[in-house]
């Protein structure tokens, strides 16, 4: 059996990507990462409930991604109960995520940036030698370089960067007051936790892919996905979230699929939503070409 944590699995695009790995992959048993466990329960339940033979397939574990602690008593939890050696992992899925179109800066990247790292630092020794590491970011990410100066927009694509420059540009934007002038004096065009947020984590998939040679890390955009997350746009819209453009939870598990049990060309790279790579300072639309640059 391959055994893959998935954060925030209780719901959304990680729990639509636990019932598509279940589907395709007859050899996966998942971990459901959830921060509480009455909401994952009832996850397993429904995922079982027309299926029953799938229960022996599944596993809650509470993360709270966001917490320091958290994050080490659920690795903890993982080697007690499968043990250290052989790596109990064979996949990681960072997808917990939180804020889009929130202005709570601190929130966001404590849980978008900040907690994929958290997980990383205690799973990934974890993982076993050509596992995969899969971080869920976005196309805000690029959208939101796009916007940067010259300067911060070759930042957010050097692959030579370390976390403590990513640490220290998160650490700058969130000392100062958060307003438009804050932003712009660190050459970030546009106020946007969110993505910020996604951008850091594109730009630490880099770091992690140099750091773990050994392993498949990537990130991707999931797409446009109807869940808790986005519904509340199409809400204030007064349009219906098929009208913005919203596809299904199970859309967004395809590039993630790929990047957990295909065969990706490359390790530290950002995946579109429909599997092929993407550029980490333009908006690279599904079906467009793909990127090949550095
Ligand atoms: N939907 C989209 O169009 C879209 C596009 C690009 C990227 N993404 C990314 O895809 C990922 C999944 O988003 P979604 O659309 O599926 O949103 P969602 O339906 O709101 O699901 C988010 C999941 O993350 C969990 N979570 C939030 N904070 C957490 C924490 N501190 N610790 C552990 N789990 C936590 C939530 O748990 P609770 O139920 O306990 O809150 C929930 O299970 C996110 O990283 C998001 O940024 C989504």
């Amino acid at each position: 059996m391959k055994r893959i944590l998935i954060t925030g699995a209780n719901k959304g695009i990680g729990l639509a990507t636990v019932e598509a790995a279940l589907n395709h992959h007859h050899d996966v048993a998942v971990v459901l990462g959830v921060r509480n466990i009455e909401r994952g329960q009832a996850a397993i339940d429904r995922l079982c409930e027309h299926h029953p033979a799938r229960a022996s397939r599944l596993e809650l574990l509470e993360i709270d991604v966001a917490d320091d602690q958290s994050v080490v008593q659920a690795r903890d939890t993982v080697i007690t109960r499968h043990g250290a050696d052989p790596y109990p992992l064979f996949g990681l899925v960072n997808n917990a995520g939180i804020g889009l179109g929130s202005n709570d800066i601190d929130a966001v990247v404590n849980t978008n940036t900040l907690g994929v790292k958290r997980v990383c630092d205690a799973f990934i020794p974890l993982v076993k030698s050509a596992g995969r590491v899969v971080n869920i970011s976005s196309a805000s990410g690029p959208k939101f370089v796009s916007l940067c100066s010259e300067e911060m927009r070759a930042f957010f694509q050097d692959a030579s960067v370390n976390w403590s420059e990513i640490e220290t540009l998160l650490h700058s934007v969130i000392s100062q007051p958060q307003d438009a002038r804050h932003f712009q004096s660190l050459g970030l065009g546009a106020i946007n936790a969110y993505g910020l947020s996604k951008a850091c984590v594109s730009l630490y998939t880099m770091v992690l892919a140099r750091e773990n040679p050994e392993l498949c890390v990537n990130a991707c955009t999931p797409g446009f996905i109807e869940t808790d997350l986005t519904r509340p746009q199409a809400e204030a819209s007064g349009a219906s979230p098929a009208d913005l453009g919203m596809k299904s939870p199970e859309y967004g598990t395809v590039p993630i699929l790929f990047l957990l049990f295909g065969m990706p060309p490359t390790s530290g790279h950002y995946y579109g939503s429909d599997a092929k790579r993407s550029p980490l300072h333009f908006y690279r639309a599904p079906g467009d070409p793909e990127y090949f640059g550095p």
